[in-house]
């Protein structure tokens, strides 16, 4: 069963005052997964797996920093009640590229930049000398849960390439630009044989540094559990294999650096859920597709990676769907036959064996909280979805359904 920690009952509430498609979030897991992480000296939530306000102010409160990497998520955070200031250490914007905009922007607040090419470090230089900077490292390898998501190695455009450090410092020292840390972010999606080698990697480029190095962050990319039976990141395990490269580091250097984690999908995954209404259900030769009133405008994740969401029927009332499994498609809306939730890798549709529901009933995709609704589109002329966040066992409505107007305001 989906893991959001959200009743049956609670989810059909929801779509009934609100209607659907719903995203669903439930305040408490997020703040089990932060608590998870607390052996860290820095919890930097990367805020692109889901930036509502309202989930950044509740990272805030729970004392996590915040990633941004886009104007316009620098301006989430601040809206969010983060200080722009480098020395405050609350908000990095991650980049491999600046520009004009966000270059003056991060300037005049003082934002510290994760730099991940050695332009991003020359512009810094050149436009405010002394300018905060992290340096985000490609090792040279890397690791994904699909090509899509890999960050490392030589087919990424992602960090500054290892065999270019000495030059970027010496850019660095000409532009007088403060060295806050060094990052390393190769992928989505962890295994701890590779985790060591990139231990290794931030261990063998702290040498290279030759110079204090504050912080050191471990990027994202910590796995979280999709399918039913798959077994979550043991969260004490990644953090000693971190906490021992820093060590390490502290022995060879003579300063111990703070450790960071920049964590997406492991904070708000499973806490969100998206749920759609039933539609139509239709024989196909002697299969069954069941389409929604959401589609891959909402949840994209299955169309662009073949990646999986359980999926499971409720009732209006909210209680599960039962009956004999039947081999099962679930699809949406719109008009493209990739429009399916339920499809690996390459498009192929994937007949799941599920209980047939009725046209009005419930469809809930588990672990929709990150890439959910951040990743969603307006295809096919179809506004955002609601989103509403389940705080002590209140429902609240965290952004409104966008209407078709709002579209229309913008053209002419
Ligand atoms: N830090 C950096 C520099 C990143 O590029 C990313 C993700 C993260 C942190 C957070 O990674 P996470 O902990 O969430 O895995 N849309 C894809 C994921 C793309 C990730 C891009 N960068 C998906 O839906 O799986």
């Amino acid at each position: 069963m989906e893991r959001s920690g959200l009743s049956g009952q609670m989810i059909a509430a929801v779509a009934a005052t609100n209607g659907t498609p719903v995203w669903i979030y439930d305040a408490a897991t997020i703040e089990g997964q932060i608590a998870k992480l607390k052996s860290f000296d820095t919890i930097r939530y990367a805020q692109k797996a889901n930036s509502n306000l309202s989930i950044l102010k509740l990272m805030r409160r729970n004392g996590v920093k915040v990633d941004s990497v886009s104007n316009g998520e620098l301006d989430r955070a601040l809206a969010a009640g983060y200080s722009p200031e480098a020395e405050k250490g609350e908000v990095v914007f991650t980049a491999d590229v600046m520009d004009r905009a966000t270059l003056e922007r991060v300037v005049a607040q003082r934002i510290a930049v994760n730099c991940g090419s050695p332009d991003m470090v020359r512009q810094l230089a050149e436009k405010n000398p002394g300018h905060p900077v992290w340096l985000r490292i490609n090792p040279g390898f890397g690791h994904g849960h699909s090509a899509k998501t890999n960050t490392g190695g030589p087919s990424s455009k992602h960090g500054i390439w290892h065999e270019y450090l000495d030059e970027v410092l010496s850019i660095l020292d000409a532009g007088n630009l403060q060295l806050e840390g060094l990052h390393m972010h190769i992928g989505s999606g962890v295994d701890y044989q590779h985790l060591s080698r990139v231990c290794d990697a931030m261990v063998a480029l702290t040498q290279r540094v030759r110079r204090p190095v504050p912080n050191i962050s471990a990027g994202g990319g910590l796995s979280t559990p999709y399918r039913a039976g798959e077994k979550p990141l043991d969260t004490e395990h990644y953090f000693r294999l971190w906490d021992e490269a820093r060590n390490a580091i502290g022995n060879m250097t003579g300063t111990v650096p703070k450790l960071e984690i920049e964590p997406g999908r492991f904070l708000v995954s499973h806490s969100g859920v998206l749920v759609g209404e039933v539609r139509a259900v239709k024989k196909v030769a002697d299969k069954w597709y069941v389409i929604l009133d959401t589609g891959f405008n909402e949840l994209a994740r299955p169309a662009i990676y073949g990646a999986y969401h359980e999926v499971s029927f409720l009732t209006p009332a909210g209680e599960p769907v039962k009956g004999p499994a039947h081999p099962i498609a679930v699809a949406g809306p719109l008009c493209e036959s990739g429009d399916v939730f339920t499809q690996g890798e390459g498009g192929v549709v994937d007949f799941r064996p599920l209980p047939l529901p009725k046209v009005g009933d419930l469809a809930v995709f588990g672990d929709a909280g990150a890439y959910g609704a951040s990743m969603s589109s307006n295809y096919n002329t179809r506004p955002l979805a609601a989103e509403v966040m389940v705080e002590g066992g209140e429902p609240r409505l965290i952004r409104r359904r966008q209407t078709v107007a709002d579209l229309l305001a913008l053209e002419g």
